[in-house]
């Protein structure tokens, strides 16, 4: 057999340790499938003193130094879960312009500046792999970068956060409100002690900035993103969504269009947002990833399975490990980014879709018209209304369904209903995609 392959580990923690363990539970079958073992040449961590369990890995291979592991001579592939900008866009750039592999679970890092790291990589002429930055285990990034290559994607939308659609989950099974659907999360250990890059819908922004890059062989960055959260979404509006025959999820939407001018562009956006319970995407529960991807001629494409946790995560990245350590031994490394199309990213406002909007007005001659009349204005269409008396006092619910339309149209209509004074209160307004 050749000789090894030596990896360089940055980072031991939920991630890297999984890695560590396959590394070395599966380390026969690994060298097999390679034509050569892999051998760790050491670990780079924060914290030396830090308790791993009994993690199989010779303690002396842990080092806080970084940035010297990365520029020894027998490392080969950098393997990056540490996570965050910096220091590892440094650490990464340093590796790839010195022609090592790299593999990285690093979303943050690509969705704000992959472009530093692509170019990092064709400057090196090595392997730059992340199918680990989105939705873990499942295979998504290799059959958007190659096996959909031959395809003209159109749309990826998808369920990308496990801790959101955990918490979206509970509250449409048991009724719960935002607040105690988070904690029962947090006491199970999906959400993190901070859930803010969760709940506010950072984390999916980032992965859906990855997938729009490579869908529509363009760059998209995390900026160019339009972002909601879930922590708006209330018992109310689940309970909306279910009369309608729908459930809410926290989708990333990647879409190529064009714009008024006919100029081909994408519009990229996270939000929660009502699907009918026929989608696809409605019976993904639990802490689950899914990605419904629809191309040309491929037609509806869905790809399913664990979104987070070390295990899952170190299988992605263990799969990109033995694809660059193939690569290495074989002289060649994959194909460049590919952004040839340099596709402007519309604005929110120009984004078409449709609104589920809840009021509680007054119930009195002359409201449906006056209302439907705000509608009428901003060219927005309806297409269903639902009137049922209100909880409590004189007044009625209103339930409008409309037709698709401009966001900037719905929201200026939503905006205006607000200051009609038989409109007593808004009570709810979500999106509904999905054809519902
Ligand atoms: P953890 O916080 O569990 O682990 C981070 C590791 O990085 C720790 O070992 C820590 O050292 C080390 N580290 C932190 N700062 C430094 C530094 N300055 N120098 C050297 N080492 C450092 O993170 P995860 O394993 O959860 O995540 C890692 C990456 O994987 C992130 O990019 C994340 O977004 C991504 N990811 C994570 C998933 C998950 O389910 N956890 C899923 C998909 C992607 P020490 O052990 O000493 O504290
Ligand atoms: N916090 C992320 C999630 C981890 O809940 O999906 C995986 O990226």
């Amino acid at each position: 057999m050749t000789s090894p392959v030596r990896l360089a580990l940055l980072g031991c923690g939920t991630v890297g340790s999984d890695v560590v363990r396959l590394l070395h539970e599966q380390s026969a079958d690994l060298a097999a499938r390679i034509g050569a073992p892999l051998e760790i040449a050491g670990i780079a961590v924060r914290r030396l003193g830090r308790d791993r369990g009994d993690l199989p890995v010779d303690p002396a291979l842990f080092t806080t130094d970084a940035l010297g592991l990365i520029k020894r001579d027998d490392v080969d592939v950098v393997v990056e879960v540490v996570g965050g900008i910096e220091p590892a866009r440094s650490w990464l750039v340093e590796a790839l312009r010195a022609g090592k592999s790299v593999v990285t679970a690093n979303k943050a890092l690509l969705a704000e500046d992959g472009a530093t790291l692509h170019d990092a990589a064709a400057e090196g002429g090595a392997d730059l792999y992340y199918e680990a930055s989105v939705a873990g285990a499942i295979p998504l990034l290799r059959p958007l970068r190659e096996s959909l290559h031959g395809d003209r994607i159109n749309q990826v939308t998808g369920i990308v956060n496990g801790t959101t659609n955990f918490i979206l989950s509970a509250m449409d099974a048991t009724g719960a409100g935002f607040a105690e659907a988070l904690e029962e999360a947090t006491e199970l250990g999906y959400a993190e002690a901070d859930p803010t890059a969760d709940v506010e819908g950072f984390d999916a922004a980032a992965k859906a900035a990855i997938l729009a890059s490579l869908a529509f062989h363009t760059r998209v960055t995390a900026a160019d993103v339009h972002r909601e959260g879930i922590t708006e979404v209330s018992a109310a509006d689940v309970a909306s969504a279910k009369a309608m025959g729908c459930t809410i999820k926290l989708l990333c939407i990647a879409t190529r269009g064009a714009d008024a001018a006919g100029r081909e562009t994408v519009s990229v956006r996270v939000h929660p947002a009502m699907i009918p319970l026929t989608h696809p995407l409605a019976s993904v529960g639990d802490a689950f990833n899914a990605v419904f991807v629809e191309a040309e001629a491929a037609g509806q494409l869905m790809f399913y399975g664990r979104g987070a946790g070390g295990a899952p995560t170190a299988s992605a990245v263990l799969g990109d490990v033995v694809a660059v350590a193939r690569n290495r031994l074989a002289g060649v490394h994959a194909a460049s980014e590919s952004a040839y199309a340099d596709l402007p990213v519309r604005p929110m406002g120009e984004a078409l879709t449709r609104y589920h909007i809840s009021l509680d007005v007054a119930d009195r001659p002359g409201v449906l018209e006056a209302v439907a009349g705000v509608f009428a204005r901003h060219e927005v269409s309806i297409a269903t209304v639902r009137q049922a008396p209100a909880g409590a006092g004189p007044g009625a619910e209103l339930v409008i369904v409309t037709h698709v339309a401009p966001d900037a149209a719905l929201a200026a209509t939503v905006r205006q209903l607000r200051g009609l004074d038989i409109v007593r209160s808004v009570t709810s307004v979500l999106r509904v995609e999905g054809g519902a």
